[in-house]
């Protein structure tokens, strides 16, 4: 501006007076509502939020994520409604109206799920909300429809995980239940469609809160949240470890990070973790954990249908999702929740392209009325459609029983297993020895000559080995070594299924 003329000059100094002026005073105005903003619902909600043993949404949001990684959106909006004298609010936090949802929040909530989705980046939600903003009425409705709406879309397209850290009741419930996982914070937060009062006044019932939709009840009972952890804190630093195993969307590949743990490592105990007695439980973890880079296994529904164990681990570096039936608990048989719980966790893995390792021990689907009156039927099939569908790499390694359906069901080759081995104590065939004998042997004498028959042409890999239907029987120790390296050659495995608008499983 050094070369301008003097009457021009003069016309900008004039500007920028007049510029200056309402530029201080914009200013002065960002940072009242800024301020006004990050002070919430006052410090005495703040306060009563911590006496509480919570934090408030900003400081999670602050040890959730990387130092100075957080850029806000939508600070200045504000709600609408002024029915009931409600003044305004800008964040949306438990101290401001409990967390309640309003059309504004609604709105701020949808414009992010709408980017994420756009640019491929997962959505963590960190819930701590008295639902439905009552003064609102219809609106807040109309926004959680919104949200539940992103939140179908979005199913199979960016990871969706959602906190629950305080209350969540109502319709809002089907937010979190929408997600792939849901996880919880103990003693502080709820999942419940209707409150301890209403349960009252409609079945006559007593119960807490926390017995009705509390941590414990949800992890082990329900099945409707998948871990739960001591506090915020740990819940968050959880919540960073787990992401770290997911992939941004369903466009990018598994993540691969730096490995020291050898990919040739041998593991020798895994050559006699199996009892010689076939009948005889162990622990599914212990092997799981051997494999896996640096034994580091985060388990997926811990306390819920422990009869089969899901969860994620790295092998060389790269994400897997790992299935195995656990010996230790029902002998490791298949039930309707085992079903479910695997059939969920094969159908996320096989969205974000995270590879699926399977360790098979399973004596057949548990038997009985109340198994059969539940939908054992339609429920296992859920596990066999989950198995059958994913594209993603699959490996599969048979440690002891195979038998019957569940042998089919468990990642065989003939749902499209790319690589599946049997350790030298597999037994694969319709069901045990003592059983068989019994149906195709009925009433006839000398059964313990051919039970021992049986035990010599079935309770070992060879009749699956011959045919094909493992491709190798391995050296247990091994076993590590062998997944890298297959894992290595399936990374650029391309398979798709038929055209559809969407398959119909069994629900
Ligand atoms: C407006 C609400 C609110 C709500 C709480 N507040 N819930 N304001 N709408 N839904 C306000 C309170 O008035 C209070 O304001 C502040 O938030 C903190 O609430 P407190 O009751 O003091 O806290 P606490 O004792 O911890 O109890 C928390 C609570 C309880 C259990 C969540 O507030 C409660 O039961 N709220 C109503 C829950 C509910 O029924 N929501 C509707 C569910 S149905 P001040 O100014 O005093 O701090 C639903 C349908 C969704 O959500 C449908 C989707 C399809």
């Amino acid at each position: 501006g050094l070369a301008v003329a003097p009457i021009a000059q003069s016309h900008l100094l004039q500007h920028a007076r007049w510029y200056s002026v309402s530029h201080l005073s914009v200013h002065e105005r960002i940072d009242r509502k800024r301020n006004a903003a990050l002070v919430g619902g006052g410090q005495k909600r703040i306060d009563a939020q911590h006496k509480r043993g919570k934090l408030t949404a900003r400081e999670r949001v602050e040890l959730l994520l990387d130092p100075d990684s957080f850029v806000e959106y939508d600070m200045f909006v504000e709600h609408r409604c002024s029915d009931f004298g409600m003044e305004e609010d800008h964040n949306k936090d438990f101290t401001v109206f409990g967390g309640s949802l309003s059309g504004a929040h609604a709105q701020k909530i949808c414009k992010i799920m709408d980017q994420a989705m756009m640019v491929g980046a997962p959505v963590i939600g960190l819930n701590d909300s008295g639902g439905a903003r009552i003064q609102e009425g219809v609106e807040s409705l109309a926004g959680y429809a919104d949200i539940f709406l992103r939140n179908v879309l979005a199913s199979g397209v960016v990871p969706q995980i959602s906190l629950i850290m305080g209350p969540c009741a109502g319709g809002a419930v089907y937010s979190p239940a929408l997600t792939d996982f849901t996880f919880m914070v103990k003693d502080t937060s709820y999942l419940f469609i209707t409150g301890p009062d209403v349960v009252k006044s409609v079945t006559n019932e007593d119960v807490t809160q926390e017995e009705l939709g509390g941590a414990k009840t949800h992890t082990a009972v329900s099945g409707v949240a998948h871990r739960a952890f001591e506090n915020d804190i740990d819940a968050l630093l959880n919540l960073r470890d787990f992401f770290n195993f997911l992939p941004l969307s369903n466009r990018d590949p598994a993540p691969v990070t730096e490995c020291q743990d050898p990919s040739d490592r041998l593991v020798p105990g895994l050559d006699t973790v199996v009892p010689f007695e076939t009948t005889k439980a162990y622990d599914m973890l212990d092997i799981i954990q051997g494999v896996v880079d640096e034994r580091e296994f985060f388990e997926i529904m811990p306390n819920y249908a422990k009869n089969i164990v899901v969860g994620f681990a790295r092998m060389n570096g790269r994400t897997v999702g790992i299935v195995g039936n656990q010996p230790k608990v029902a002998s490791g048989c298949l039930d309707i929740n085992s079903s479910v719980k695997g059939a969920r966790f094969v159908r996320f893995c096989d969205a974000f392209n995270i590879p699926i390792i399977t360790f098979v021990d399973v004596p057949g689907f548990l038997p009985g009325t109340s198994q059969e009156y539940g939908g054992i039927i339609r429920h296992g099939a859920k596990l066999l459609f989950a198995f059958a569908e994913a594209t993603v790499p699959k490996i599969t390694i048979i440690t002891r029983k195979a038998y019957g359906g569940a042998y089919d069901v468990m990642s065989s080759k003939h749902l499209r297993g790319d690589v599946n081995y049997a350790w030298p104590s597999a037994e694969v065939a319709v069901m045990g020895a003592k059983g068989a004998v019994q149906i195709i042997f009925r009433g006839k004498t000398n059964q313990a000559e051919q039970e021992a028959e049986y035990v010599e042409k079935f309770a070992n890999p060879f009749p699956a080995a011959v045919r094909g239907f493992v491709d190798d029987i391995i050296v247990p120790s091994t076993t590590r070594k062998r997944i890298c390296r297959d894992l290595e050659v399936l990374a650029s495995k391309k398979q798709t299924n038929p055209w559809k608008k969407h398959a119909n499983i069994p629900l």
